[in-house]
């Protein structure tokens, strides 16, 4: 399992055993001609079992089969959010990649769509891209309609022992990103390098802007166009930061700059950069690039390698198209990590891989290291429940909480630590989560120094339910204490773990997998000095997915015709 090829993005095992041979459907080299694998769903939401054990209650993850990269991600007039995402829906390991849909209001309760983009041949698969609206028709795909929408994404194909070329390719929905239509021209940026992909495309003043990854030539291309189709090479961001064996799914996008005190400055530009395999923990991450842009070339601040999350499962992050410039940019990430992704026991339930929490993102400069990307969760109140736990003065203590009557099995958490002295602060001083399953005793922790060089630490090896020697399970990073308070909160969500440390400073994403569910949480604090005060708050979160189930058979149907799944839909939508 471990060839180049899965690095790629594609297992070879996945496509010989997935894609049905004997089919005689055409496979015609007209390039608006799509091919549809007999055993692939078209025009109906497939069906998932969202009740498994392992399955996250409030992040997205896929109905059933294998999912990897967010792509096409964007915001449409109507304030409906659109997910895209690199799928096979016929396998529970990478290959066969279409692009799956789901969208939502809020981010957090996800209505499964019909199945989005299909290959052009039986050969071929598409791989990650981007969307955008063109309300002003610079495409001429829409004349009578400002809600056009236009997917850019890398078609890559695949002879029978190696990847074959890597072309970009456009597609047009005329009914708001459910369907979309090949464009005749494809592709409108040919190649005939097989390492060439993820095109992530930005309106910019006057022009489009597409960042596109040479992943082993470690350059990031940058080309304009006035209409989506005819496409310039403007200019190379090469050889930054880590390489790794490669860089993927590149972002380039505005980024608001909030100052030290908390005010807005001029927007600065973000290079994101994926690296695959090559993260310091291993496998894949996200790194990035605090830059200027003028139109056509980018310049980052610095030399500086700046890592994204100190997790290992947060990779291919994309940020939303189509948000107004005074809101903070949303990003998603792919939850997982090629090292283990297509080995994770999620198999049994039918389904592999989860999304990241969706993140608002900023830049500001901290303590000592200056530029930093600071990343939160967005709005979490449509899936907040019952407080569970409440302590203003818990000091050294601890708190617990037993949320094994919590039906979602999956809570959150918050500290505030206030009063903290310049120094004289002992190495012991400390802020611990445990999550725990009395019946197994199986656990993930983490917490947080006060003294010495303020490490925060997550630690997923209390858990049982898979082993494998890439499958790290200890992880931490420094986080200096700005003035005189401190805070951390998270979200575990049945096998995901996201912590957030000092307002989302540093972050991490992991996924973990018990054998028992965690029910049980405590959260500690010891040897804080005088003056130091932790208040703290756990709340139950109520399951997205729940919300969406049929109510006699508990599957979740999507946008069908099932007229309970619909009139369930009107209530549930009707609440916003
Ligand atoms: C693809 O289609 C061609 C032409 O119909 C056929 O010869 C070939 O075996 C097919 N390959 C796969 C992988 O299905
Ligand atoms: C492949 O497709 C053919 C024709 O549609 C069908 O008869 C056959 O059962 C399929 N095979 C598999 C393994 O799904
Ligand atoms: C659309 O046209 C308006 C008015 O000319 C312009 O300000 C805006 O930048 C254009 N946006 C896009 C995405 O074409
Ligand atoms: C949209 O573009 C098409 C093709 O260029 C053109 O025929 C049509 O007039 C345009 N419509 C508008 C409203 O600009
Ligand atoms: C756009 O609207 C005009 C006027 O209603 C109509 O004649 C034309 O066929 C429409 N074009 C498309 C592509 O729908
Ligand atoms: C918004 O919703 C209306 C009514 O459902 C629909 O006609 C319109 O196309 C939608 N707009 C977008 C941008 O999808
Ligand atoms: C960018 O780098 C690629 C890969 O090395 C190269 O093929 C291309 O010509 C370069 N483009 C520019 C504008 O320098
Ligand atoms: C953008 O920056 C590049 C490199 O510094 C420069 O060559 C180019 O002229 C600049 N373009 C504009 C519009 O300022
Ligand atoms: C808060 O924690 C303190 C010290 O750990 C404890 O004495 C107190 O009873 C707790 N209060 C509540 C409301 O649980
Ligand atoms: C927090 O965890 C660390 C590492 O296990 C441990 O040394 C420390 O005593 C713990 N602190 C508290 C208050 O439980
Ligand atoms: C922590 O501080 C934030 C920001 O001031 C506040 O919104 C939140 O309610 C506090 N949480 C707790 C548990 O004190
Ligand atoms: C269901 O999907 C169709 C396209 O497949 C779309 O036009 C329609 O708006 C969707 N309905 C709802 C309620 O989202």
């Amino acid at each position: 399992m471990r060839s180049p090829l899965v690095a790629t993005t594609l297992s070879l095992t996945a496509l010989t055993t997935a894609q049905n041979t004997t089919s005689a459907a055409s496979a015609s080299p007209s390039s608006t001609a799509s091919y549809v694998n007999p055993d692939v769903p078209t025009g109906v939401p497939i069906v998932g079992d969202y009740d498994g054990q392992y399955r996250p209650q409030v992040h997205f993850s896929p109905p059933e089969h294998f999912m990897n990269d967010p792509n096409g991600m964007f915001l449409d007039d109507n304030g409906t959010w659109h997910l895209y995402y690199q799928y096979n829906p016929t396998g529970l390991v990478a290959g066969n990649q279409h692009w799956g849909h789901a969208t939502s209001k809020d981010l957090y309760h996800w209505e499964n769509q019909p199945i989005a983009l299909f290959p052009p041949a039986n050969d071929t698969f598409v791989f990650s891209g981007s969307a955008v609206t063109d309300p002003n028709n610079t495409s001429g795909f829409f004349p009578n309609q400002t809600n056009g929408v236009v997917a850019i994404y890398t078609l890559a194909q695949y002879f029978p022992t190696e990847p074959g070329p890597q072309t970009q390719a456009i597609a047009y929905s005329l009914d708001g990103g459910y369907s979309f239509i090949p464009y005749e021209g494809n592709p409108v940026i040919p190649s005939e390098s097989s390492q060439f992909r993820d095109p992530k495309v930005i309106w910019y003043e006057d022009h489009w802007v597409m960042s596109v990854a040479y992943p082993h030539d470690f350059a990031i291309g940058i080309f304009t166009s006035p209409d989506l189709k005819e496409w310039t090479a403007t200019s190379n961001f090469t050889h930054h930061g880590l390489l790794g064996l490669q860089y993927e799914c590149p972002n380039m996008v505005r980024m608001p700059y909030m100052d030290e005190d908390g005010e807005r400055q001029d927007d600065m530009w973000l290079m994101y950069i994926s690296i695959n395999p090559g993260a310091p923990v291993g496998g894949s991450i996200g790194q990035y690039f605090p830059g200027t842009f003028n139109g056509t070339h980018f310049e980052a601040v610095d030399a500086v390698a700046r890592i994204a999350d100190f997790g290992k499962d947060n990779y291919a992050g994309q940020f939303f198209y189509g948000l107004p410039e005074d809101e903070l940019p949303v990003s998603i990430a792919w939850a997982s990590n090629w090292q283990y992704t297509n080995l994770v026991p999620t198999a049994n339930e039918g389904w592999r891989s989860a999304m990241s929490l969706p993140r608002r993102n900023y830049l500001t400069k901290t303590e000592r290291i200056g530029w930093k990307l600071i990343s939160e969760p967005y709005d979490l109140s449509p899936v907040i429940g019952r407080a569970l736990a409440a302590n203003e003065t818990m000091g050294n203590g601890s708190t617990t909480v037993d949320f094994s009557q919590v039906d979602s099995n999956a809570v959150y958490w918050e500290a505030n630590v206030t009063g903290i002295p310049d120094s004289g602060i002992p190495a012991s001083a400390t802020l611990n989560f445990t999550f725990l399953s009395p019946q197994s005793g199986e656990f993930v922790r983490g917490g947080y120094y006060f003294g010495g060089d303020n490490p925060f630490f997550v630690d997923r090896g209390g858990a049982n339910g898979f082993d494998n020697v890439f499958f790290t399970d200890k992880f931490s990073t420094n986080s200096l204490i700005t003035g005189d308070t401190w805070s951390m909160s998270g979200v575990m969500d049945r096998s995901m773990l996201e912590v957030f440390v000092n307002g989302g400073v540093d972050s991490a994403s992991n996924t973990f997998f018990t054998t028992q569910p965690l029910t049980y949480l405590i959260v500690s604090a010891g040897d804080l000095v005088e003056g130091m005060e932790v208040s703290v708050r756990v709340h139950a979160l109520e399951s997205a997915w729940a919300s969406m189930a049929d109510e006699d058979d508990g599957l979740v149907y999507g946008n069908q015709t099932s007229s309970i799944g619909q009139e369930k839909m009107r209530r549930f939508l009707g609440a916003f």
